[in-house]
Parts: structure tokens; sequence; C-alpha cells
């Protein structure tokens, strides 16, 4: 912390408290609110718009700006030049890694991709037509009843294993879901490729049919993945958090946050996009469409963000990586990022958006990449699970190296009944 400022709040009453005002390495300041408890006061702070929950050293978002760092690195440069690994290591351990780490954890997540044969049997109780999110939720938080040697949270040598489990664990999960779900058997992952080729391997292939990688449609999904790999305290990581700070195993807390994840205002928004553009149906359409969004019969999705009153930077490595796809696959004509275009330019001229600083988040082009690449709608929002799975334990892994780590709780403005006494039934009325 730079200097000691502090802001005074006085009461109507007289009675007044300082604040001592916080400065971090980057961003606004904020306000210290323990001292509060010194007059009985608590915060009222409904969905967290002026509240930060916690420190972090790990993500920082310039909302105004448009600005996204990992670790103090730019996303455009790491979705530009690194590998998802690479960024997993930068994310966990806070260093981007020398060649021999990098090997070294490049090895060790390969080496756990398996699962325990038994997690299999599990897909069974499912129906075929599950959505994915739910059988995510339930095989994930199932990893807890498996892995014993790794769930003692105070063990840092713990913690790493089971993070590399979990990174290492979730595209054999994920594909897993979509293999059960179409019918076909699963396919063990492969050694030989890297971690995106394995996943699209672990999906696309068949015992019947070799997969060969598309060097340009696995670089796109490793910057699906890069651009996805954390995003400070949002719902999800908010969520693993606070299951985490009551002391629960991190596949369990991995697990909340698949479930936080699934809503259509967080990471449901990239399947919620496609069926938007399905529902508009033509170019043509797309004016009366976004008449319904003004007069706020629907949501525009993909658009918007709490944080973000800019464009968000993954939306425009997105775009590119979404023409590139398109351009690979000779899709340039393709109905949906027409549509995608078209709405984002009378958006981005429309007074109703100007106003309101909305602008295309990361979701409103990922879904048409994730389409060209063959990956099935219902399967967008585990793909970001996937994805996310690095910044949710790298901030489960802060948050209990901190040695004053205490549970989560909130307070609440209470507005039920007073006190009142119990009425025997036949009294009631
Ligand atoms: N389309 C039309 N109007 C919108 C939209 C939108 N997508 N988003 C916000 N607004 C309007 C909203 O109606 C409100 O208008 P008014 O001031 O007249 O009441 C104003 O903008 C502020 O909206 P809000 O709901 O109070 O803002 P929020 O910060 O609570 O919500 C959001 C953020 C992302 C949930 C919201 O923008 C939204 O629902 N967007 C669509 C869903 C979406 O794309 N979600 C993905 C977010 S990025 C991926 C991720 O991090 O998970």
């Amino acid at each position: 912390m730079k200097n000691k400022r502090v802001a005074t709040l006085t009461l109507d009453d007289g009675r007044s408290v300082e604040l001592p005002i916080l400065a971090g390495t980057l961003g606004p300041d904020v306000l210290d609110l323990h001292n509060l408890s010194k007059l009985g006061l608590f915060t009222y702070d409904p969905a967290f718009f002026s509240t930060a929950s916690c420190s972090s050293k790990i993500t920082f978002i310039d909302g105004d700006a448009g600005l996204l760092y990992y670790r103090g690195y730019p996303i455009e440069q790491l979705a530009e030049k690194s590998d998802f690994l690479e960024v997993c290591y930068l994310l966990l351990h806070g260093e981007l890694p020398t060649a021999e780490q990098s090997a070294d954890f490049n090895y060790r997540v390969k080496h756990h991709t398996m699962v325990h044969d038994q997690l299999a049997r599990f897909f069974n109780g499912f129906r075929r037509d599950a959505h994915p999110m739910a059988v995510m939720v339930g095989v994930v938080g199932a990893l807890s009843a498996f892995y014993h040697d790794s769930l003692d949270i105070n063990n840092s040598e713990h913690r790493e294993i089971s993070a590399l489990r979990l990174i290492a664990k979730l595209p054999t999960i994920a594909a897993m879901t979509y293999k059960y779900s179409i019918g076909e058997p699963f396919i063990y992952p492969k050694n030989k490729f890297s971690y995106v080729e394995n996943f699209m391997c672990m999906m696309f292939a068949t015992p019947a049919e070799e997969y060969v990688p598309n060097p340009k449609l696995v670089r796109a999904l490793e910057r699906i993945f890069i651009l996805h790999a954390d995003h400070e305290q949002n719902a999800s990581t908010s969520t693993v958090r606070l299951a985490g700070s009551s002391g629960a195993n991190p596949f369990a807390c991995v697990a909340s946050g698949i479930a936080a994840l699934w809503g259509p205002a967080h990471g449901g928004a990239n399947e919620a996009v496609l069926k938007m553009l399905e529902e508009i149906g033509d170019v043509s359409r797309v004016e009366e469409f976004m008449k319904g969004v003004k007069d706020k019969k629907y949501r525009l999705m993909g658009f918007g963000h709490r944080v973000y009153k800019n464009m968000d930077p993954r939306a425009s490595v997105m775009r590119d990586t979404c023409y590139e796809v398109l351009k690979e696959l000779r899709l340039e004509d393709d109905p949906m990022f027409k549509m995608a275009i078209a709405l984002e330019q009378i958006a981005l001229k429309d007074p109703y958006f100007i106003e309101r600083k909305l602008y295309p988040n990361v979701d409103f082009y990922s879904g048409i990449v994730l389409r060209a690449l063959g990956i099935p709608t219902s399967m967008f929002t585990v793909i970001f699970a996937v994805g996310r799975t690095i910044g949710w334990i790298s901030q489960w892994n802060e948050m209990m190296s901190d040695s004053e780590r205490k549970i989560g709780r909130p307070r609440q403005l209470y507005l039920g009944e007073t006190k009142r006494n119990y009425m025997a039934v036949n009294k009631r009325r």
C-alpha cells in the first residue's frame, strides 16, 4: 500500500469513523470498511456494484479503457504469442515459465489427463439429452470422491496436484460429456498431441478414424481458452472463492464455479448468442430485432458487461479469430457472421447502446468460431468452463495461501417481519 490516506464518515448523529483508503498497483483506490463495525454499521451493495471482495495479484481489468492483463501481461500479447498451458503456468505461479519449467509443467499436465476408469460409469446415470453443463457439474464434483490423495487444502503440494488434475482432466470430461450425448464411444487422451489438439481429438475422433488436427483451427481454440482463462472476481470465480473459504475441497469448489458459469448472464451467453442469431435468421431481420432490444423485450446477447464500459479487448481478438477460421474453412459468407457484423455495426452507432456504454463482449463472436470448429451449441459453455478452470483454481489457490483467510460471510439488510409470537393453527386466519 502506497501511503496512508483516510476518508472520514460522519453520521447524522455526529458519530464519525475514519476509513483508510487503500491503493493497489493499478486501478481505482478502495475504501477499507473494517472500521464501520465500530459504529455497528454494515454496507449495503447488492450485486457488488461498488465492492472489492478480496485483494488479488492475478488479473487486472480497466473497464473504461478496455484493458485486460494476466499477471501484468496484456491479453492481446498472450493471445498472439503464448499458448494455453504457458498461460496456465503464468496464472497459477505468477511468472511465465522458463523452457525447463514449461517442459516439466506440460509433462505433468499430460500425465494427468486420464480419469479414473470408474468415473466413466457416472455418465450412464445421465440421460443422453441432458444439458452438458448439468453433466459437468455432477462429474467434476465427483472428482473429489476419486482423488483423496490431494485433498489436504492446507498442503501446497496437494493444492498443486489438484490444480494439475483439474487442468488436465477437464478437457477429458468435457469430451466424454459430448461423446456420451451423441452415443459415440469415449476417446482416450493421446500424449503425442498438445493440450488443445488432444481435446479436439477426444471430441472428434472415433475408434474407426484417426484424428488429424488442423493447426489453424487448433490455434483458434487455443486462443478461446487463453481469452477465457481468468477474469478477476466475476460471478463464477467469486462462487469458487466463497465455497473455498469454508474449507471445501478444490474439485467441489470448481463444480460450484461451473454451476455459476452456466447462467445466460455469464458463461451461458455464448450459447444464447447463437440461439439469438438462429432466431433472427437473416440479415434482413436485424433492424426489426434491434427495435425489440431497445423496447426492452429482450437483450442483445454478447453485448454489455458489468466492468467493461468500452470494447472488451477479448472481443476484438475473437473477431479477428472469427475471420481467420471462416477463411480457413471457406465460410466467409457464413450468414451467422454476417448477422453478427450487422448487429455490431448498428449497436455501435445507436444512442441506446452508446449512452449505456454497451459494447460487444467475448461471447459475441466466440460462438460463431466454436460452431465453425464443429462444436455443438450446447457445448459452448462447457468450452468456457474448460478454459476458465485455471482461473478458478489459481484464484482459489491464492486465497488458500493467505494465512489470514477467513470464511466469506456477507451480512444483509433485513426487511422481513419484526418479532411475533407463534399462533396455533386453529387461531390463524
Ligand atoms: N442488451 C440490451 N440492453 C442491455 C444489455 C444488452 N445486452 N445489457 C445491458 N443493457 C441495458 C439494461 O437494460 C440497462 O438499461 P437501463 O439503464 O435502461 O435499465 C443498462 O443497460 C445496464 O444494464 P444492467 O443489467 O444494469 O448491467 P449489469 O452490469 O447488471 O449487467 C450483463 C451486465 C453482462 C449481465 C448485461 O450487460 C447482459 O445481460 N448482457 C447480455 C448477456 C451477456 O452477453 N453476458 C456475457 C457477459 S461477458 C462473459 C462473462 O463474463 O461471463
